[in-house]
């Protein structure tokens, strides 16, 4: 397997090529925040929260770490200044949305105890994490997009989630706002006695 040498804040990095910078930060001991990756599935891109900034012949910009693929001879920033503002911009518009779980930990570490905005309801910040865990790895399609932009809404099929879900519920800890579990709840006719342990 061909290598590639990348400086990551400072460090010398050494990974196969095909590692993703998020891949190859999380080897050399670098943390990244995310809240839409998953090791189990294809890259997404939706959060934008694992932004990083590269620079190679001078050239600087901004990628999503956990899309992009690491290069031979690039440096990579993962916390600069510019970084944490814009982090701290997408938590607390995603606050606004739901403010429990990993967005809650992650919304602490980066100073936000709580959004200007008030919450109504938690809400699901469409990561598309349960969808593609349904999809990619348990091969079901139980869970789905539905709708388009503001109307996009996540929800379990019905007529499999009766059959399928009871002896899974694997999707539900992955969920970064805990509005899974009660989505899925109100779809399913038979309740789960206990709620599923959070594993993030
Ligand atoms: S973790 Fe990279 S965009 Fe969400």
């Amino acid at each position: 397997m061909e290598t590639i040498k990348l400086v990551i804040d400072g460090k010398q990095v050494e990974t196969e090529r095909g590692t993703t910078l998020l891949g190859a930060a999380r080897k050399a001991g670098v943390d990244i925040p995310t809240l839409c990756h998953d090791d189990r599935l294809a890259p997404y891109g939706a959060c934008r929260l694992c932004l990083v900034e590269i620079e190679k012949n001078g050239r600087k910009r901004l990628v999503a770490s956990c899309a992009y693929l690491a290069e031979d001879g690039l440096t990579v920033r993962t916390e600069t200044e510019k970084i944490r503002k814009l982090r701290r911009m997408i938590l607390e518009l995603l606050l606004a949305e739901s403010s429990t779980g990993p967005l809650e930990s992650l919304a602490k570490k980066y100073g936000l105890e709580e959004s200007r905005f008030e919450i109504e309801r938690p809400k699901c910040i469409l990561c598309g994490l349960c969808v593609r865990y349904c999809a990619e790895v348990k091969k079901k399609n139980v869970t789905c997009f539905i709708g388009r932009g503001i109307d996009k809404e996540v929800v379990f099929l019905s007529d499999f989630s009766n059959s399928e879900c009871p002896m899974c519920r694997e999707c539900l800890p992955l969920c970064p706002s805990g509005t899974l579990y009660s989505l899925y709840l109100k779809g399913f006719s038979g309740k789960p006695e206990t709620p599923p342990k959070k594993n993030i």
